[in-house]
């Protein structure tokens, strides 16, 4: 009887933890390709004055798989072509693209969307995947799609198009991350 109890327990805490907040455990990585691929979990997103970013226009860049001058320098460049995998870019707190292994998602060059709740302090993924990923002005991919020749990323092109107006692009990313206060 004992034992049962004991076992009814820990079935409650997983349940418990399953249903509170989003640890790590919760995203399965469903990349199955034999090349290099990056699955990050919730903390290792960091406040984005963090020194592992290279600052690009008004982003921030690094990758995670040690190919941090290539990726920096392709962002820099402006240039048709594709960014290391490993590399993970962000312009605000609360969004991230990442470039994951050969084959992981074809119809978004094989990026990652996440979207992240930082408000605590800490990051908690709050959304990760590729096509349905989205923020009020629609899917990442309806407007990073346009961008497909410099590999889904915008910087000075105008594959994206603009930014919603209400964007307040003067704004330092890390000055709105409450990461880093
Ligand atoms: C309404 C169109 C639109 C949507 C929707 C959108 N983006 Fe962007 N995104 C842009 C534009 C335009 C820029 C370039 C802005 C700038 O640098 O001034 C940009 C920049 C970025 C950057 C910096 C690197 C780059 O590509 O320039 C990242 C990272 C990014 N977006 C991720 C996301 C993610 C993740 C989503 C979905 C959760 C998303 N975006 C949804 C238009 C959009």
């Amino acid at each position: 009887m004992k034992q049962i109890v004991a076992s009814l327990a820990v079935a409650l805490g997983v349940v418990a933890c399953g249903g509170g907040s989003a640890g790590s455990g919760e995203w399965a990585n469903t990349f199955d390709g034999p090349g290099d691929d990056l699955f990050l979990v919730d903390d290792d997103f960091v406040c984005l004055a963090d020194s592992r970013y290279d600052v690009v226009g008004r982003s921030r860049v690094w990758n995670a798989l040690g190919r941090q001058d290539q990726a920096v320098e392709h962002a820099r460049s402006g240039a048709i072509g594709e960014y290391p995998v490993g590399t993970v870019i962000q312009l605000f707190p609360s969004e991230a693209s990442v470039k994951r292994g050969s084959g992981f998602s074809p119809e978004t060059g094989d990026w990652e969307f996440f979207v992240l709740d930082v408000d605590s302090g800490a990051t908690r993924i709050a959304e990760r995947g590729t096509t349905g990923i989205a923020n009020i002005g629609g899917t990442c991919l309806s407007c990073h799609g346009g961008a497909s020749a410099f590999d889904y990323a915008c910087f000075s092109n105008t594959g994206c198009g603009a930014l919603p107006f209400f964007i307040d692009t003067d704004v330092q990313p890390e000055e709105d991350d409450p990461r880093c206060r």
